[in-house]
């Protein structure tokens, strides 16, 4: 890949004023962007969420589901953000309000964008809470304050304390303010990061901490697949069964499906906005097709090697079969640490494996911050300080609701339920809609190829104007029936469920007021105007 995209101010005016106005920011790499792409799409939901989720659906039966909406969903969602992305880039635009618009002309089509801001502000929010309290854990180990003990309790209990599972508040008190300080170096680092820009902070970084992430992972996974018998005569070769033996009954039951799809969603990152601004970065002669598909495998091979050897197998191994009920945390935060507490060089493994979530984690938040940042800067013109620091007060805001509403950790569920898992489906929808029957297929086709020397077989391309569609549709149904009773009844019994219902709609508005001020603006400038928005393809 040669020299940096560009970035254009677009309140300066019209397509003219793009070439005076170029802010030198933008991939310097190949490798560079595939590894940022794939440090967004490896976090928490490969080594906490998959494990937990293939367990609970049947073990080895739940990789048939899996690999079909990874198949007919997740790559071919991935090519059309990587495409439309790098579309919308090519005329000017990083955030996908100006994306969406030029793809679709119509004066509705920005306000699509703005679940491509909210979805990855507000997933930030709690996010960097989980990514503090993986950084808390390994300085922990390191310490040495985290080998409590054998089959023990305190697990759980050192867990409620540090998070503030226990009351709300707690942990704006003195003397139990260890996870707040934490949280704000983590913050503070990716906003150092975020303000160093895409090629100098992103890509620099990813660069380091994937191969590191490998590293750490990959000590972790050795020593639990070199582990002997546990005393109470459980084997490594049980553990494994445990994990992947297939129940095929579970193909039957719609929930398998439903957690399989949400999984991959959750794994690549697609229907977060990510991939869409990432790819705005990329010139016209980079090959998408082949970036998308390898960063695609890369975090398969996060997901399915390794965090689906490591946590359940371990678990089990030293806890019996207990730990396939524990969910995502119980297992990371509790079934884990006890397991560290038995093995031989536990506390050094410990660290490794916390230290590892947390680069995980990081490359991910990372990329949470950079769609918000680019919307700021080229919806309103703004420098990188003053969005760096808009952004930074608006989800410092969120993050402190976060912290404060610890108890049961109810806000965070909740941020999670109707923004990680409602509105991540509603995204995909509408960013197929636009690749499949805005921009059309047969144009998709010829962007996406741009520069590639890998072509997308034309069947995709038909799934996504057709079966994509409907699938989501589907699947979007399907959760809501599942779950929509009890968490509507849920915002009407509980006020801090409420409260964060109506946190997530007030930041919802102020992105909806913001793309429509950003839109006039564009608008006056001219920068939709037909035969000035660039060489067309
Ligand atoms: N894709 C990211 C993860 O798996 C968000 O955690």
């Amino acid at each position: 890949m040669g020299e940096p995209s560009n970035q254009t101010n677009p309140s300066s005016g019209g397509a003219k004023a793009r070439g005076a106005n170029l802010v030198p920011d933008g991939w310097t790499s190949r490798l560079g962007v595939i590894l940022a792409v794939a440090g967004s799409a490896v976090g928490l939901g490969n080594f906490l969420r998959f494990p937990g989720q293939a367990a609970a659906n049947g073990g080895g039966a739940f990789l048939i589901p899996y690999f079909i909406s990874l198949l007919v969903l997740g790559i071919p969602l991935c090519w059309a953000e990587w495409a439309m992305g790098r579309y919308g880039g090519s005329r000017g635009f990083n955030s996908a309000p100006g994306v969406f618009a030029c793809i679709w002309r119509h004066r509705f089509a920005k306000y699509l964008g703005v679940p491509a801001l909210l979805i990855p502000l507000v997933i930030y929010m709690y996010y960097v809470v989980i990514e503090a309290w993986c950084l808390g854990y390994a300085l922990n180990y390191l310490s040495g304050d985290l080998m409590l003990g054998k089959g023990a309790d305190q697990y759980g209990q050192f867990f409620n304390n540090f998070v503030g599972a226990d009351s709300d508040g707690t942990l704006f008190t003195a003397g139990n303010r260890s996870l707040l300080w934490m949280v704000l170096g983590v913050f503070a680092l990716n906003f150092v990061l975020i303000y160093r820009g895409v090629a100098k902070g992103i890509e620099s970084f990813c660069k380091i901490a994937i191969p590191l992430m490998a590293v750490c992972a990959l000590c972790v996974l050795l020593r639990v697949l070199t582990l002997p018998a546990h005393e109470s005569g459980r084997t490594l070769n049980e553990a494994l069964g445990f994990m992947w033996n297939p129940d095929f009954s579970a193909l039957w039951k719609p929930d398998t499906w439903l957690a399989a799809s949400g999984q991959i969603f959750f794994s690549l990152s697609v229907g977060f906005g990510i991939i869409v601004n990432y790819a705005s970065y990329l010139k016209r002669k980079d090959d998408v097709v082949l970036s998308g598909l390898t960063a695609a495998s890369m975090n398969e091979f996060f997901e399915v090697c390794l965090g689906g050897l490591i946590t359940i197998p371990a678990a089990f191994l030293f806890l019996g079969a207990t730990v396939g009920s524990q969910g995502t945390f119980g297992l990371g935060f509790n079934a884990l640490p006890n397991v560290f507490a038995e093995m031989p060089a536990g506390r050094l493994f410990g660290f490794l494996w916390f230290f590892m979530l947390f680069l995980a984690a990081i490359t991910s938040s990372l990329s949470m911050l950079q769609p918000v940042i680019a919307f700021f800067e080229e919806g309103f013109g703004l420098k990188r300080p003053v969005s760096a620091a808009l952004l930074g007060l608006i989800s410092a805001l969120g993050c402190g609701f976060v912290l404060y509403f610890s108890k049961g950790m109810v806000a965070l569920d909740t941020f999670d339920f109707w923004v990680g898992t409602a509105l991540i489906v509603v995204l995909a929808l509408i960013q197929s809609l636009l690749y499949g029957w805005a921009l059309g297929i047969e144009r998709g086709a010829q962007i996406a190829h741009e520069g590639a020397k890998l072509r997308i077989p034309h069947v995709v391309q038909l799934m996504l104007k057709y079966v994509v569609p409907v699938y989501l549709v589907a699947i979007f149904i399907a959760s809501l029936r599942q779950d929509l009773g009890k968490r509507i009844q849920l915002i009407a019994e509980d006020t801090v469920v409420f409260g964060s219902v109506l946190f997530i709609g007030v930041i919802a508005v102020f992105l909806t007021v913001l793309v429509a001020l950003a839109g006039r603006r564009w608008e006056s400038a001219g920068l939709f105007d037909e035969g000035e928005s660039g060489e067309g393809i």
